[in-house]
């Protein structure tokens, strides 16, 4: 038997809508982009919102907008899938991490204000796993260095931190439609914000540098075609009709294995603070001090051999090659990430796994443990 890490969760639904869209004349720029923008803002409750292809061209687009260019420092997490802090090198950016917060697993408030520098201009938080960044700190040592705040909320739509929809938590932030994600586009992000310049300009760069006032062939400015098709749409727009039942059946999935992994002396899971909710991204567990990473890896290798998908969400950004070859960065800088990093597995997670499943992975666990 096969239990595969994730999966998307599509229906008839969503083969209807994409299938009625391949009738349109209309592939791209159509009414299904208005539509899909329209659905995520009103669920998150945001002024505008801007499809673009992926979530990572999103991030891009939003440091763009703010500015952020050739030789800005911007402090980030090392804890993080890696287009988090690519997103910052794209236009000659430098990233900046900071150690991460043992417990929750998101970048540690406490530590950003000690690595502003005459060149800080801005912060990237993300919502790691789900979990939003504790943004209120965050946000107050922002201001106080005026530096621009962008939420990596990728893997967290639906996540909230104080009764305020993650997304929403820095100037502006992007969520990431790929299919292992809450909902997926296929391919696709989207950029939310209530700062309408963002917004503009955003809108302006993903569609080839055109703006609303001047025809298909007047660029105002250097920019991408970053844009998201009709298909995607159709398919996102299906998403979102159902977003409740996904994440219900996500949170449903998630108590199996909570109730499930408890007693486990061997492991810890994420912190989720009383004032945030989480949005179930992965099932992630955290084995104790006194594994090593190679004892995790044999772990990988035969949860795999079984048939039981898996990974080690994540190794440290800092420790990848063309970071540690271009900032110097190595081993031993971000002690509490590289001590978490060397000892995740993510278990198999998605909406459909049956509670049967959810044993056999734990059950394995326990076993391997
Ligand atoms: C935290 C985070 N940031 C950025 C991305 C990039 O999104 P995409 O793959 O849609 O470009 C992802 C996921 O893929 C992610 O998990």
């Amino acid at each position: 038997m096969e239990i595969p890490l994730s999966r998307p969760d599509i229906t008839q639904a969503e083969r209807d809508a994409v299938n009625e869209t391949m009738q349109s004349p209309q592939l791209s720029l159509g009414p299904r982009l208005g539509e899909m923008e329209r659905l995520v803002a009103d669920f998150v409750g945001a002024k505008f919102a801007a499809a673009v292809n992926s979530g990572t061209s999103g991030l891009h687009l939003c440091l763009k907008a703010m500015g952020i260019g050739s030789g800005d420092e911007v402090i980030t997490t090392p804890f993080s899938f890696i287009a988090s802090s690519n997103c910052i090198m794209f236009d000659g950016g430098r990233p900046v991490f900071v150690d991460i917060d043992p417990e929750t697993w998101n970048i540690d408030p406490a530590r950003i204000a000690a690595a502003v520098t005459p060149r800080t201009r801005g912060v990237v938080a993300v919502d790691v796993f789900g979990l939003p960044a504790d943004m209120d700190p965050i946000r107050e040592t922002a201001k106080r260095h005026q530096l621009r705040l962008l939420e990596d909320s990728c893997e967290a739509l639906g996540a909230s931190y104080k009764g305020r929809s993650a997304g929403l938590l820095g100037e502006a932030g992007v969520f990431g439609f790929y299919p292992n994600k809450q909902v997926t586009t296929g391919e696709g992000g989207m950029i939310v914000t209530d700062d309408e310049s963002i917004y503009h300009m955003v809108v302006s760069l993903r569609n080839q540098g055109r703006d609303s006032h001047g025809g298909w062939l007047a660029h105002a400015r250097l920019g991408y075609n970053f844009r998201l098709s009709e298909i995607n749409c159709a398919l996102g727009i299906a998403q979102m009709r159902r977003i409740d039942e996904i994440l219900a059946n996500r949170e449903r999935v998630a108590g199996y294995y909570l109730h499930r992994l408890r007693d486990l002396p061997q492991i810890t899971m994420q912190r989720i603070p009383t004032n945030c909710r989480i949005s179930w991204f992965v099932m992630v567990v955290r084995l104790r001090d006194d594994y090593t990473r190679e004892d995790r890896d044999r772990m990988l290798e035969k949860l795999r051999a079984r048939g039981i998908g898996c990974n080690n969400y994540f190794p440290p950004i800092h420790l990848q090659p063309f970071y540690r070859e271009e900032f110097g960065y190595g081993p031993g800088d971000f002690p509490v990430c590289e001590a978490l990093a060397d000892r995740t597995i993510a278990l198999p997670f998605h909406g459909q796994l049956t509670e049967p499943e959810v044993d056999i992975a734990c059950q394995t666990l326990r076993e391997l443990l």
